[in-house]
């Protein structure tokens, strides 16, 4: 299978999982305890159906949008993600050149392994910088003030990892970073040496968001026990509410669910919330964020941009969130797959397939912008909602 022939998320998954270590896939694939939330979080597009209208004459169509002030010319961006050097060794640099050619967003993890300065000078596209209140105080403070410099557009707090989730295939394989494996896990990159001698071949695997403070004793750690050890369990909405205050621009929380927590994020002056369960990797059982959407955007979609992510694998499945009053949809494994496929040219693929899916898809809605797109085009399977 080569990258021409990839024409979903499907054909993306199975390329990355033929090129990458059995640990490395099930580090992007995976997610906590039984996954249920995963599975849930495509299954809830799947439990909605499209109402299409005809005959509105849909030559020309605008998929543009904005975003916490930021144009962008398709409602779909790529959700922070971490290590992505893992994965393909141009890593964030690839995905970036590729999200610059669709003038989309992109947000940097702070487990990131490219700096937020390097791409903040070297791309044009609205930068999201996302990042994990830690313990140490002065890491945050540093971060925002570094992000600030750096001329980064929107801070992203993501808030729903202050303690690691449950990732039962790392435990299995023995994932961590730096790697350090399970014998198993060990066999596994043994048999992908395509993949081992680009990582090894390429630039140092680093933190550089992180490497100033975070002293990982020489160690290694897993996703989990790094969320559990460096991030602050005690982080409270004070506690934002004075981030917000310093970084003093667009500021946007990461992984909000609940109507009264969208509240609490408009009064505390955020400009966007992205309504998420972190692709199922941290509270399995948790609702999808699509299924939570209608509510939040309905208490709060006139104070906030709401943005949403997770199990967004196809165009329709964006049609569906816009459709219900998000501002922009976010995926994650969706590009992540599709770099570990081919690098700067998978996501580019990526994107263009998500592209022409969404064009073909709001022309055949009988849309011409994104405005258009309404909950009165939509229908609702179950008789749970
Ligand atoms: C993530 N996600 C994530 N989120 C975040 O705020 N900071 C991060 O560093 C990461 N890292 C990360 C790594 C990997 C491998 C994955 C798959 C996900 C969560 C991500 O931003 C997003 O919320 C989910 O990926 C959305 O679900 P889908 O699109 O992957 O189904
Ligand atoms: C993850 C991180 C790093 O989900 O957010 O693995």
């Amino acid at each position: 299978m080569r990258l021409a022939q990839c024409s979903n998320y499907h054909d993306f998954r199975e390329l990355a999982r033929r090129r990458l270590p059995g640990p490395i896939f099930n580090y992007i694939d995976g997610a906590a305890d039984d996954e249920t939330t995963y599975r849930r979080n495509t299954q809830a597009f799947e439990d909605c159906d499209l109402v299409p209208n005809v005959l509105t004459g849909v030559a020309q169509v605008d998929l543009s949008v904005t975003v916490m002030g930021q144009k962008l010319a398709m409602p779909f961006y790529c959700s922070p993600t971490a290590l992505q050097r893992l994965f393909h060794y141009e890593g964030e640099r690839a995905v970036a050149r590729a999200v610059n050619k669709f003038g989309t967003m992109f947000g940097v993890s702070s487990l990131g392994t490219l700096s937020l300065e390097e791409i903040a000078s070297s791309f044009s596209f609205p930068q999201v910088y996302q990042f994990y209140f830690h313990k140490d105080r002065g890491l945050n403070k540093a971060m925002i003030d570094r992000a600030k410099t750096a001329g980064v557009k929107i801070m992203m707090l993501t808030v729903d990892s202050i303690t690691g989730g449950n990732r039962e295939r790392d435990l299995r394989t023995g994932f961590s970073i730096p790697l350090r494996l399970t014998l198993a896990g060990m066999l596994q990159f043994a048999v992908k040496p395509r993949w081992a001698l680009n990582y090894f071949t390429h630039e140092r695997f680093r933190l550089p968001q992180l490497e100033e403070h975070v002293d990982m004793g020489g160690g290694a750690t897993s996703i989990g026990d790094y969320f559990t050890n460096m991030l602050d369990p005690s982080m409270s909405w004070a506690d934002v509410a004075d981030m917000v205050k310093r970084w003093n621009g667009k500021f946007c929380l990461k992984g909000i669910m609940s109507v009264d927590d969208a509240k609490k994020a408009a009064d505390i002056g955020c400009a966007g919330i992205v309504v998420s369960n972190h692709g199922g990797r941290q509270l399995d059982g948790s609702r999808s964020g699509f299924d939570q959407l209608a509510e939040i955007v309905d208490a709060v979609g006139d104070r906030v941009d709401v943005l949403v992510d997770g199990g967004v694998r196809r165009g329709s499945h964006v049609l569906k969130a816009l459709s219900v009053g998000a501002k922009a949809v976010g995926a994650g494994r969706y590009y992540l797959f599709a770099l570990a496929a081919a690098g700067e040219a998978g996501v580019e693929r990526a994107l263009q397939l998500m592209r022409l899916e969404l064009e073909r898809d709001m022309r055949l809605m009988g849309c011409t912008s994104v405005s258009q797109l309404s909950r009165r085009n939509l229908r609702f399977r179950s008789s749970v909602r």
